[in-house]
Parts: C-alpha cells; sequence; structure tokens
C-alpha cells in the first residue's frame, strides 16, 4: 500500500514572517493525520526558518529545485547539502515552470525565452542523482503542454519525461525514494483541472514507463502525485484513484484551510 504524498508548493510566494504564519495556522489543522505525509516547498529564503518549527508535526519540508555540484563558482546556485543543511528533506525537480514554459503563450517561447530557465531532461536526470546521493527525496514533474496534448502526443511526452528523469538510477532507489508528479501544463494555476479519469490514465502512463525501465515491483512501489489546479473541492475524487498517491499542490497550499483539506481528503 503506497502512502499518499501531499506536497505544497508554495511558489515565489511568502516571506519569512508569511510562512511562518501560515505554518502556524496549518499544524492544528492536519495534526494527527500522520496517515498522509505532507510536505511544504516555501522559497528558498525561508527553508531554515520554517524547518526551525516543524519539529514534532511531522510535516517534511522541501525545495523547489536544486543545482546538482555540491559548492563551486555556480554564482546563484544552490547545491543539494545546502538544502539539506537547511532542513529540506525533499526537492521538487523539472517542474514545468523551471522547464521554461510559465505564463508565456506558447508561440512567444522563443529560444531565448526557454534559455532562460531551460530545464531538460537530462538536467532533471543529473539532479536526481544528486538528491539521491545527497539522501534527499527528488519529486520529478512530468506534463505535456497543451499543444502537445492537442497533437496527441501527451503519452509520448510524459514517457520520455519519465525515462528522461531515471536514466542511470538504481532501481530500489526509485522504488524507495522517488516521487513523480504528474501535471499537465494547462491545468497549472489555470483552475483547469485534468478529468480525474483522465489523470488516473496517465498517471498510469507514468508508472507504466517506470515498469519498462526496471520491473512491475518498482513499479508498483512508486508514488505519482497528480498536481495543477488540485483543490478541497476536487481533491478527493482526484486522490481516490488507483494511480493517483497524492497532490502537488500550487494556489491551494497558499492558504491553510484549503491545504488542509486536501490532506484530510487524502486519508
Ligand atoms: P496550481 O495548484 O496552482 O495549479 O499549481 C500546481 C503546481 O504547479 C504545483 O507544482
Amino acid at each position: 500500500m503506497r502512502k499518499k504524498i501531499i506536497a505544497g508548493n508554495w511558489k515565489m510566494n511568502k516571506t519569512i514572517g508569511e510562512g511562518l504564519a501560515l505554518v502556524e495556522e496549518l499544524k492544528p489543522l492536519i495534526a494527527g493525520k500522520a496517515y498522509v505525509e505532507v510536505v511544504i516547498c516555501p522559497p528558498y529564503t525561508a527553508l531554515y526558518a520554517i524547518s526551525q518549527v516543524l519539529g514534532g508535526t511531522g510535516i517534511g519540508l522541501g525545495a523547489q529545485e536544486a543545482f546538482w555540484k555540491a559548492s563551486g563558482a555556480y554564482t546563484s546556485q544552490i547545491s543539494l547539502p545546502m538544502l539539506a543543511d537547511a532542513g529540506a528533506q525533499y526537492v521538487i525537480l523539472g517542474h514545468s515552470e523551471t522547464r521554461g514554459r510559465f505564463g508565456v503563450p506558447e508561440p512567444e517561447l522563443t529560444p531565448d525565452l526557454l534559455r532562460t530557465f531551460g530545464e531538460t531532461d537530462a538536467g532533471v536526470n543529473i539532479k536526481a542523482q544528486a538528491t539521491l546521493a545527497a539522501g534527499l527525496i527528488p519529486i520529478l514533474c512530468v506534463g505535456e503542454t497543451l499543444s502537445e496534448r492537442q497533437r496527441g502526443e501527451t503519452d509520448d511526452v510524459v514517457r520520455a519525461q519519465v525515462l528522461g528523469a531515471l536514466a542511470g538510477i538504481a532501481g530500489a532507489a526509485v522504488a524507495e525514494k522517488v516521487v513523480f508528479a504528474y501535471e499537465p501544463v494547462w491545468a497549472i494555476g489555470t483552475g483547469e483541472t485534468c478529468a480525474a479519469d483522465e489523470a488516473d490514465r496517465v498517471c498510469g502512463v507514468v508508472r507504466h514507463a517506470v515498469e519498462m525501465a526496471y520491473d512491475q515491483t518498482v513499479a508498483e512501489a512508486v508514488r505519482i502525485q497528480y498536481g495543477g489546479s488540485m483543490k478541497p473541492d476536487n481533491a478527493a475524487d482526484l486522490l481516490s484513484r488507483p494511480n493517483i498517491d497524492g497532490g502537488l499542490i500550487g494556489g491551494a497550499s497558499l492558504k491553510a484551510a484549503d491545504f488542509a483539506a486536501i490532506v484530510t481528503a487524502a486519508g
């Protein structure tokens, strides 16, 4: 039985003070729900301060991105050992907003703009390896854009992202640690949720790709979240599906009551 995992991706929101206030509001609302793994992913600047108030709550702490080198002349970057030092146990990798697609109409996604963020499957892979080596849990995001979906490429895109992310990683590590998040890009921050049947089907594509790369045991062990406009009113339906093992929550993770309602829906 896979334990459900609900993670809040705060994205570029919350000062240290605001983040601490949100956590204090959240604590009583999710107390006693140890049957669900709960993770919050604040911006880097708030990680350490928030790590100091999570003791005894069972709430895990994650970062939203990482660089794969441990240290060196990499201006602006944050390493996995640094994140662990700040208290993080998880790291989101390959989010579509780091793959360079966010908020920009696709025809405007010029090569220059893509390079601004420009995450690739190879980048996700090398960062996933560094994450596991540092003892953290990678949350690997995959998902198709609207035009990829309209061209009927969803399954191929998702499968390629999964296989690319896992290259060279041992099956045992995948089974034990790796979490996937299927986030259709067109459903992120738009209020447009992927229908639960379809979200479950594509999470099944992710699981099948893991089986192709390893075997059925690894595929059955790996947890797959759905992300994209998950809210209190649609969470229970999504989270009841056989291939959906949790949620990666953006907007609704910024409100304690909404996030707690989603955690409750996972129970
Ligand atoms: P929303 O829940 O705001 O759609 O964001 C989803 C997401 O991108 C989580 O990583």
